[in-house]
């Protein structure tokens, strides 16, 4: 029987699934409900330590819906960090490790650039028992109008020396989340490596316009007839956040061997979260599939990637893990083994229609020689 049983920097878990921060790790009661229905880890929401300063809106979340089905595959928010006080989530997450001991409970944070606040934020959450830390330099609306979130994410030498003040001092994994709202993920990739992140978790939400309401002409989510473009995720994002996994991987693979990866990006099933292993991810994220189905997902998604497992008979993740990042290679190397596949093909052609030459005559030639030259 294969395992989904993983420890990732130490971390160890029962399964890859993680809860990816946002409304599914929204307070105490919803991550203890997580550890219930199995779930392999879970990231917080992203916390900080004035909450006073973060205001949501309403609406917050808007929809895109198949034109058949119209099941949800793309889902834009314009949501904030967690409005809830870091006192609360203190006195939250104790309780939740109090509780669940044996659980992986990782603490998404986001300061303002300031060394002091992070050095405060870090040592508070270890001082509370969280197991790890995964840094916000993502977060694509709202947190970047005060230089916070993907403004961070976007610039990776402040991604470095963020970065480095918080390793300077946590003594637990950390991880840094990317933002795909850049040209080449390997910059900021490299930057937090570099800075001693021990982890990457790619992506965060894709900055988009959902769109537009033909009735009203006002774009959605609507807020007093006035919206700000918000972080696209849901199935829609998955091949990109393929991609941009596969990238970090290679980055990792190359220059950072040991250093870890966590896939998040429209993961709904067990084999979605296949392919993110089979690019190289260590872990495996889910927020907005959480949303649409519900905590309990995880069971199916467990039992999808045992059932892959067992078919091409892998006894553990580390089996598979970013086994088809061999596969990409340039367009240029494309069209040259292209080429040389043809040219063998059509050797391999020539040599059996000369052996035929040499074996026939009379009447069935004509017949037989056309039979080989339709192939
Ligand atoms: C409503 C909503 C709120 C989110 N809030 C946070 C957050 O507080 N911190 C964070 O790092 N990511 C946040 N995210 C991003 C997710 O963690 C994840 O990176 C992204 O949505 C892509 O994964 P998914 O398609 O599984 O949702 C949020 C996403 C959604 C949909």
């Amino acid at each position: 029987m294969p395992t989904l049983e993983t420890t990732v920097n130490g971390l160890k878990m029962p399964n890859p699934f993680v809860i990816g921060s946002g409304p599914p790790g929204t307070n105490g009661n919803v991550i203890g409900k997580a550890f219930d229905e199995g779930w392999g880890a879970v990231i917080c929401k992203t916390i900080s330590l004035d909450a006073s300063k973060v205001v949501n809106v309403q609406p917050r979340y808007g929809r895109l819906r198949g034109r058949d089905s119209k099941e949800i595959i793309g889902w834009e928010n314009i949501e904030l960090i967690s409005d809830r006080s870091f006192d609360i989530w203190v006195e939250e997450l104790k309780a939740v490790k109090d509780k669940y001991p044996d659980r992986i409970l990782i603490a998404s944070v986001m300061e303002e650039y300031r060394k002091d606040a992070w050095v405060e934020i870090i040592e508070r959450c270890e001082a509370l028992g969280v197991d790890a830390f995964e840094l916000n330099f993502s977060c694509p609306h709202g947190l970047p109008e005060r230089k916070m979130g993907s403004a961070m994410g976007e610039n990776p030498d402040i991604l470095e020396e963020v970065s480095g003040w918080v390793n300077a001092v946590a003594t637990k994994p950390v991880w840094a989340k990317m933002t795909p709202n850049v040209t080449h993920i390997e910059d900021p990739t490299r930057a937090s490596l570099r800075a001693g992140c021990e982890g990457i978790s790619a992506i965060n939400t894709i900055r988009s316009v959902i769109g537009i309401d033909l009735d009203t002409l006002r774009p959605e989510p609507s807020v007093e007839g006035y919206t700000t473009p918000g972080g696209y995720s849901c199935r829609a994002v998955m091949p990109i956040a393929l991609r941009m996994v596969m990238e970090i991987a290679r980055v990792i693979r190359d220059e950072f061997p040991g250093r870890t990866l966590s896939g998040i990006g429209g993961v709904e099933t067990g084999n979605d979260a296949a392919q993110f292993i089979l690019l190289g991810a260590d872990t495996v994220q889910v927020c907005t599939g959480v949303m649409k189905f519900g905590y309990r997902i995880v069971q199916d998604m467990c039992e999808e990637l045992l059932a892959f497992m067992e078919k091409h008979k892998f006894e553990t993740l580390d089996d598979f893990k970013g086994h088809s990042v061999q596969y990409f290679t340039t367009h240029f190397d494309l069209v040259k083994r292209q080429q040389e596949a043809r040219a063998a093909a059509k050797a391999k052609k020539d040599k059996k229609m000369i052996q035929a030459d040499d074996q026939w005559s009379g009447d069935d030639f004509v017949e037989q020689s056309d039979a080989l030259a339709r192939g």
